[in-house]
């Protein structure tokens, strides 16, 4: 760890605070209070206290966004050359490089997650906007063959004012790649971060103004999903929204954007096997299968949480893995312990209650299946990692989304068995393979039913690769090409040519 680094996460650490959070919403290029004055207060989900206070919006605060959106896409915003856009997002990409310790000591306070992964997320933000920043000037058209008396000829345009609806789990990742690409296609963006986590989203806001987006183009409001939230996918200013969170509420917002008829992308949750046949590398697959689960907590849309096992290796890895769980610590994420608290206590209660459930139905825990008592700073909200194994596959802790360190055990004896278990859920966001044959490999991930197929590595890839789900876990796609696209729209433009 850097001196620089060190001397933050000391000062968050003995205080419980980290100095100069922003206040207020930034709307128009510059923080400010909510019209009613409102607030609330962000917990340290390590001590189980709140840490710092943030402006509490509603419907108003979000006009005032949304309109101030609107200004700057008449403005300097869409006169600007499409290089010079890129060359912004770069500066931006830059400056959260300079910034990323603070950055990540105030995503790993607000949200509990190990320092080293908020690290991780804040260079992958970064990423986010280097990637993107390349794109702005080759968002091309094409031209058709009409003959020799007609041209015709597609543009990209802008999509408008889009609205970001971002989680707790990952919230400067989350912000970024949506914010990213909406920026390098011309739109004029309105962020809402989830009351857990505002914090990051607002730093994110005013680096990017630091480097030199125009006011109003990227504007934060924070508050609750009821009172910010709604009242902005609802907004008829709105020309698309993009929405990560849970089925619920991807389902009212849907809802909301029909009235309007606004496009969307729904990034919902998952319920995601990993696939482990005998002939793998075992250890590659215990990296993969602790990484896909305990990483974060659990508290990932894209986590393996159901273990799928060839049944001749299903006790020896087990075993292994069992070893491998009873050595992580618990402990505060500034701390970087093997793994740190949820997010919330309701997030404690709801990972208690569904392992609870499904023991009092037989379920058998080969490891955790409890909280813990917080950390050596105070009250935090842990649960054990925990590995579950079901009697049967239709128990709701292997078909519902827990959001937690809780990993379920399904044993297979055939190929076909493992391909019908992986399919066997509502979700389809991401299926994890681990073999060393070739052909599986690739017959499994043509046959698996989900946006996005690991082979031999969870989480391989970065920005570049197309995210999303199938059936309940959503649709759309985000990163890579495709999430551009979910910003422009195309306008044909046929002429003809007088001889
Ligand atoms: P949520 O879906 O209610 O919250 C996600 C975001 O949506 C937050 O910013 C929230 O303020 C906002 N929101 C809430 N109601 C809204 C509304 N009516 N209109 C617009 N925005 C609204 O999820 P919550 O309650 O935080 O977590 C519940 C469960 O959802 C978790 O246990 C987990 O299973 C799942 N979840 C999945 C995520 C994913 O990455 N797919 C992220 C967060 C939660
Ligand atoms: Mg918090």
């Amino acid at each position: 760890m850097s001196a620089a680094l060190d001397a933050l996460v000391k000062e968050a650490l003995t205080t419980g605070r980290v100095a100069g959070l922003p206040d207020g919403h930034f709307i128009g290029g510059r923080f400010q209070p909510s019209q009613s004055g409102a607030r609330m207060e962000s917990f340290d989900p390590g001590r189980g206290t709140a840490f710092a206070s943030f402006a509490a919006g509603d419907s108003t605060d979000v006009d005032e966004a949304v309109g101030a959106a609107q200004r700057a896409l008449e403005g300097r915003w869409r006169d600007m050359k499409p290089a010079e856009r890129g060359r912004i997002l770069q500066r931006a990409a830059s400056l959260i490089v300079e910034n990323a310790h603070r950055l990540a000591v105030v995503e790993s306070l607000d949200s509990g997650k190990k320092l080293a992964e908020a690290l991780g997320d804040v260079r992958g933000a970064a990423r986010a906007f280097e990637y993107y920043a390349g794109a702005c000037d080759k968002l091309q058209g094409d031209t058709m063959p009409l003959g020799r008396d007609h041209f015709g000829m597609t543009l990209h345009e802008p999509m408008g004012v889009t609205a970001h609806i971002i989680p707790w789990n990952y919230p400067i990742s989350t912000a970024a790649r949506g914010l990213a690409p909406a920026l390098a296609a011309g739109c004029a963006v309105v962020a809402k971060p989830a009351e857990q986590t505002p914090f990051t989203a607002l730093l994110l806001a005013e680096l990017l103004h630091d480097a030199g987006l125009p006011d109003g183009v990227c504007n934060v409001v924070t508050g609750t999903g009821r009172e910010a939230g709604a009242p902005l996918v609802a907004h008829p200013g709105i020309d698309q929204i993009t929405f990560t969170g849970s089925v619920a509420t991807g389902i009212g917002v849907m809802q909301a954007a029909a009235a309007n008829v606004t496009q969307l992308v729904l990034e919902l949750g998952g319920k995601s096997p990993v696939l482990v046949f005998a002939d793998c590398d075992v250890e590659a697959a215990l990296n993969g299968v602790m990484e896909a689960i305990y990483e974060n907590a659990g508290q990932i849309c894209s986590a393996g949480s159901r273990l799928v096992i060839e049944a001749s290796l299903k006790e020896r890895f087990l075993g292994r893995l069992v070893e491998r769980v009873s050595a992580l610590t618990l402990g505060h994420g500034l701390t970087d312990p093997g793994m740190g608290p949820v997010n919330s206590a309701a997030q404690l209660t709801k990972i208690e209650g569904m392992v609870a459930a499904a023991v009092t139905r037989g379920a058998r825990l080969h490891a955790g299946g409890t909280k813990a008592e917080g950390s050596e700073l105070g009250h935090g909200w842990f649960y054990r990692p925990t590995i579950v194994e079901p009697v049967q596959g239709s128990d709701a802790i292997v078909q519902e989304e827990v959001f937690g360190p809780v990993l379920t055990v399904q044993g297979f004896e055939s190929e076909e068995e493992a391909l019908a278990l992986a399919n066997g859920t509502g979700y389809g966001l991401v299926a994890g393979i681990y073999t060393a044959e070739f052909g599986r490999a690739h017959r499994l991930a043509r046959d698996i039913d989900a946006g996005q197929i690991f082979i031999n590595e969870y989480f391989a890839g970065g920005v570049e690769m197309p995210f999303g789900g199938n059936r309940r876990s959503g649709f759309g796609r985000e990163k890579g090409l495709d999430g551009l696209r979910n910003y422009t729209r195309v306008k044909s433009i046929a002429a003809r040519i007088f001889r």
